[in-house]
């Protein structure tokens, strides 16, 4: 019995002891999980998904229903309608005197280019680093795109070599507030100014960004805007072009509904202009509206979050978030951009830092390619129609000066996050600098893996 008793104890300490020695061994087990990469195994650092996109509420549904009911599918001239109630906010959100909604950023940018009078013989110049719809419509006016190289901290625009890529036939400056973030306004209003050359703002990305305290689509002849499903204001689809100028406006309004006359102004005859069918439609104009309701509470959360995040990334070596202007005083981060230096991370290429960071359950995605050397582009100004306007040495000297040796660094270099991974906790920043720092210290490892 005795000997039972120490038995036992004996068996109770040896027990007790070797669960706290699992404890231990498990805990070192965990601590080590904790840091190895998950792409070599580890624990990754985040198994939730981040804030989903995009969003809505019982009033839009409500808003959306009425629509059908009413069978007011159609946006009818003059009238109150969603469209309209949008088009008001808009006015009122970012300070512009008009608003015209219309189906896509794109068809807001078509109108623009008409509305400058962009076409055969013109060049408009462009940055590289954007969406292929800033250049695709300045090649349906058949007019040659000129690319101005990025500047590379910022990824915007280089506005300091836009000067020396004007021609007599520069009709119109293109350039993109990208990211969320403004271009150098300042520096393209002086050139723009000098030379009495219109700028058309490519907003797409940038609701509420703000230069010098006033949004951007407000500093130019007119601003563009996409409502496309990843952009902060979103119907899926969907667009506007912001102006100042009543003229333009009430000419806008007739280029977007097929040439029919502005309610009230009087027409040459029983359509005012040329045009074409850009027209939104309720059902847009009603998701709009609740789309405004909340696009400045998000924006805010974006903000808060994009500085906690910048405090924390600008401290790893091999990683440099996009710069802003000192003009920029809002930015709308539809994007978080930053460069990212493979030798920094003991040669790790971008592709594998990108891997390992989704396998830590943070996704990113390198951006923009190379959009000046895309093959349509060359395609596209040596066919007919172009061959016919600007002839083979015209097209030759375009085709030699399409370089843009910073960009071409950039599109090397860039990692994106999308908007709606900055509407979450704070602690989803945390997060994401926790798995890059972890990456930073295993890099090696994981690039010979
Ligand atoms: C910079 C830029 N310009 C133009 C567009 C075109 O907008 P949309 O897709 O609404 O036609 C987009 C959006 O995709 C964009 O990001």
């Amino acid at each position: 019995m005795k000997h039972t008793t120490i038995q036992r104890r004996a068996f109770l300490k040896t027990a007790a002891a070797s669960a706290i020695a699992a404890q231990v061994t498990s805990l070192n087990v965990f601590a080590a999980e904790a840091t190895k990469p998950a792409i070599l195994g580890g624990e990754p650092i985040r198994k939730d998904s981040f804030a989903s996109w995009p969003v809505y509420d019982p009033a839009e549904e409500e808003r959306w229903l009425d629509v059908i009911r009413k069978k007011g599918w159609y946006r009818f001239a003059g009238q109150t309608t969603y469209v309209a109630d949008f088009e008001k906010r808009f006015t009122e959100l970012t300070g512009a005197k008009y608003c015209l909604a219309v189906s896509s950023g794109t068809t807001s940018l078509i109108t623009s280019m008409n509305m400058v009078d962009v076409g055969p013989g013109d060049e408009v110049i462009v940055p590289p680093y954007t969406f292929s719809a800033t250049i695709n419509v300045v090649l349906l006016q058949h007019a040659l795109p000129i690319f101005v190289d990025t500047d590379i901290e910022t990824f915007q625009i280089d506005a300091t070599k836009i000067e020396s890529a004007l021609t007599e036939n520069t009709r119109c400056i293109l350039p993109v507030h990208l990211g969320g973030a403004a271009y150098d306004v300042d520096t393209v209003a002086k050139i723009a100014d000098a030379k009495g050359i219109p700028v058309v703002e490519d907003a797409c990305q940038s609701h509420l960004a703000e230069w010098r305290g006033k949004k951007v689509g407000t500093l130019g002849k007119t601003g563009c805007f996409s409502f496309q499903v990843t952009k902060n204001i979103s119907a899926g689809d969907g667009g506007a072009m912001l102006t100042n100028d009543e003229e333009l406006y009430h000419q806008a309004y007739s280029f977007h509904s097929n040439g029919r006359a502005f309610p009230g102004v009087k027409s040459p005859g029983v359509y005012a202009r040329s045009g074409a069918n850009l027209r939104m439609t309720e059902f847009q104009g009603a998701i709009l509206l609740g789309q405004l309701d909340r696009v400045e509470a998000q924006s805010k959360t974006r903000e808060t979050n994009a500085k906690r995040l910048t405090a924390r990334l600008e401290k790893i070596p091999g990683i440099a978030p996009a710069k802003m202007y000192e003009g920029c005083t809002r930015n709308a981060y539809h994007l978080y951009m930053f460069r990212f230096d493979a030798e920094k991370f003991g040669g790790l290429p971008r592709e594998k830092f990108l891997k390992a960071l989704s396998a830590e359950g943070i996704p990113g995605s390198t951006g923009y390619k190379k959009l000046n050397k895309e093959q349509y582009i060359v395609d596209r100004v040596m066919s007919r129609p172009f061959m016919n306007v600007y002839g083979k040495q015209r097209i030759d000297d375009y085709l030699a000066r399409i370089e843009c040796p910073q960009n071409d660094k950039l599109t090397e270099e860039a990692v994106w996050f999308t908007q709606n991974m900055l509407l979450g906790p704070e602690s989803d920043m945390d997060q994401i600098a926790d798995a890059i720092e972890k990456i930073h210290a295993h890099a090696a490892e994981i690039a010979s893996a």
